[in-house]
C-alpha cells in the first residue's frame, strides 16, 4: 500500500486500523476544526496525534509508510517495536481489554514453518513457564493467530546492561557485583531446575526501574530433560553458540553438551565488560575469538580499572577459567564469592537513563496502574536483602565446622550443598599479560582475609518481612 498523500486519506487508514475507536477519532478531528487547527498535511497530523497520545510514534512511522494492518495479534494492540533478534521481533503490547502492557515475541512466519526454529521457540516457552524467579523475565502465555506463533512476557521497562555501559562507561564496582550477583541468583534457580542458559550477555540482561535485573532469552536455554532425548543435539546441528563475546571455550566447541559453568564464564565476561567497557577480545573476527575463548588470556581486568580490588579481580578470573573445573563450580558458589562487593545499596536506574515512553504508552500504564512507580522500598533493596540473607546463611553452614571442601549452596528452592568438583584443582594460573600478581582463586580461603560486619540474619528477616508488608499495603493503596 503506497503512502497516504493526503489528510482523509490518512484518515481512512487510521480508522481502519483499528488503533483508535472511531469516535475518538472523529472527536479529535472536530475539535482540531474547531479550534482552526485543522492539518494541513499527514505529517502534522500524524505528530498531533501522537503528542495526544492516540497513536505512537511506531504506529505514525507505519501509517505514514502506508501500512494500516497487523497492529492487532490476537488480543494484543502492538504499540512498540522493543527489539529485534535472531528469533524475531520483540514488541510492546498492550491486552485490548485488561490494558495490560506486555513484551511479545513473535517468530516470523517463515520461521514458524521451519520445524526446528518453531521448536527452539516452544522449548524457549516451555522453559520459562517452568523458571519462576524474580531474577528472569516471566513468560505468561504461548499463543498462535494464524501462522504466528508469539510468546506473551512481562514487559520489563528497563534498559539493557549492554546500553547501560554503552551509554554510561563502565559501571561502578559495587553495581556492576550487584548485578552480577542477581544474575547469579537467577542462574541458580535455573540450574536447580536442570537448566543452561547458554546465551548471557549483557544485551540478555535487563535492568528494570526498581534496579532488579531480569535474564532475558531462553531461545537457546538447554534442560536436562531435552538433553537426555538427544534434542539438544538435534536442534543445535545448525551452529548455534551464544554469542562470540560471551562463549565459554567448551560451548565453542560443543554446544549441546554444556552444563551450568559455560553460564558462569559468560557471567564472568559480562561482569569484565561492565567493569572494563569492552569485551575479553574486542578485535578479530566471530572465528578468531571463538578460538582466543579457547586459547588466549583476556588483558586482566585491572590494566582498565585499577580500583577493582584484587579480591574481585581474582574472582573474575576464576570465573573465565579455560576449564570448567577450574571455575566456581554453581552459581550459588561464585554468588557467595562477589558478597564482599555488593554490601552498598545501588540505586535504581534514574528516570532519564530508562526508555522514554510515549504518551499512548503512559495512557496505557495509567489505565493498568502497571509499571511500578512507586519506588519507595524498592524491590532492588527486598531482593538484596533476600539474597544476602540466604548467603548468610550459606556463611553459616560453613561456619557450622561442615567439611571444608563441601561448599554450601544455599540459594534457590532445590540447592543442596554440593561437593566441589575439583577441589584440588591447580587455578592460579597467570594470565599472560599480567607478571605483577599471581591471580589469587577465591575458591580457596585467602589468607588473613579481614572479617566483615555482618548484620545477623534475625534482623534481615525482620526486615525483608517490613518490607514486603510495606509494599504489600503500597499495593493495596493503589488498587483502591
Ligand atoms: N520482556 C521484555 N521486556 C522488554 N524488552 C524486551 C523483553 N524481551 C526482549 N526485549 C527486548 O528485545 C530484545 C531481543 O529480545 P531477545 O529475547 O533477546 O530475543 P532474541 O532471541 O531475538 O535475541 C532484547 O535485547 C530487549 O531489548
Ligand atoms: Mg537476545
Amino acid at each position: 500500500m503506497p503512502a497516504p498523500s493526503s489528510v482523509p486519506e490518512l484518515l481512512d487508514r487510521v480508522r481502519r486500523s483499528g488503533l483508535v475507536p472511531p469516535d475518538r477519532l472523529d472527536g479529535f478531528v472536530a475539535g482540531l476544526q474547531a479550534s482552526g487547527q485543522a492539518p494541513a498535511t499527514t505529517a502534522v497530523l500524524l505528530d498531533l496525534m501522537v503528542e495526544a497520545g492516540m497513536v505512537t510514534r511506531f504506529h505514525a512511522d507505519k501509517l505514514a509508510a502506508g501500512k494500516y494492518k497487523g497492529f492487532q495479534i490476537g488480543s494484543y494492540l502492538i504499540l512498540d517495536q522493543l527489539g529485534t533478534g535472531g528469533m524475531g521481533q520483540v514488541y510492546l503490547a498492550e491486552h485490548a481489554a485488561m490494558r495490560r502492557l506486555v513484551a511479545l515475541k513473535v517468530l516470523p512466519v517463515f520461521a514458524s514453518e521451519d520445524a526446528v526454529a518453531r521448536e527452539r521457540f516452544l522449548r524457549e516457552a516451555r522453559a520459562a513457564a517452568t523458571l519462576d524467579h524474580p531474577n528472569v523475565v516471566r513468560v505468561f502465555d504461548l499463543c498462535q493467530e494464524g501462522r504466528l506463533l508469539y510468546l506473551v512476557m512481562e514487559y520489563v521497562e528497563g534498559i539493557s546492561l549492554q546500553a547501560l555501559v554503552a551509554r554510561n562507561g563502565p559501571l561502578a564496582v559495587e553495581a556492576a557485583c550487584h548485578y552480577a550477583r542477581q544474575v547469579l541468583y537467577g542462574l541458580q534457580h535455573a540450574h536447580d531446575l536442570g537448566f543452561v542458559h547458554r546465551d548471557i550477555k549483557p544485551a540478555n540482561l535487563l535492568l528494570d526501574r526498581a534496579g532488579v535485573v531480569k535474564i532475558l532469552d531462553l531461545g537457546l536455554v538447554r534442560s536436562q530433560a531435552d538433553a537426555a532425548a538427544g534434542l539438544t543435539r538435534k536442534l543445535d546441528n545448525r551452529a548455534i553458540l551464544g554469542t562470540a563475546d560471551y562463549v565459554a571455550p567448551e560451548q565453542a566447541v560443543d554446544s549441546s553438551s554444556v552444563d551450568i559453568r559455560a553460564d558462569l564464564y559468560s557471567l564472568g565476561a559480562t561482569l569484565y565488560f561492565m567493569l572494563t567497557g569492552r569485551p575479553l577480545f574486542p578485535d578479530g573476527r566471530t572465528a578468531q575469538k571463538l578460538v582466543w575463548q579457547q586459547i588466549k588470556d583476556p588483558v586482566p581486568v585491572t590494566r582498565f580499572r585499577p580500583d577493582v580490588p584484587p579480591g574481585l579481580a581474582d574472582v573474575v578470573h576464576v570465573l573465565l577459567q579455560k576449564r570448567k573445573e577450574d571455575r566456581f563450580q554453581s552459581p550459588a558458589e561464585a554468588f557467595e564469592a562477589l558478597a564482599p562487593w555488593d554490601d552498598v545499596e545501588v540505586s535504581p536506574p534514574p528516570e532519564e537513563w530508562l526508555p522514554q515512553q510515549p504518551a499512548r504508552v503512559q495512557a496505557a500504564r495509567a489505565a493498568a496502574q502497571t509499571g511500578g512507580t512507586a519506588r519507595a522500598g524498592s524491590t532492588s533493596q527486598i531482593l538484596t536483602l533476600a539474597m544476602r540473607s540466604e548467603s548468610g546463611v550459606s556463611r553459616r553452614i560453613r561456619a557450622s565446622g561442615g567439611d571444608p571442601s563441601s561448599e554450601a549452596s544455599a540459594i534457590g528452592s532445590g540447592s543442596a550443598i554440593r561437593r566441589r568438583a575439583n577441589p584440588t584443582a591447580e587455578t592460579d594460573a597467570v594470565c599472560s599479560d599480567d607478571t605483577t600478581r599471581t591471580p589469587h582463586n577465591p575458591r580457596r580461603p585467602r589468607p588473613a582475609e579481614p572479617e566483615r560486619k555482618r548484620v545477623p540474619l534475625l534482623v534481615l528477616v525482620a526486615v525483608c518481612a517490613a518490607a514486603a508488608a510495606a509494599a504489600t499495603a503500597a499495593v493495596l493503596v493503589a488498587m483502591r
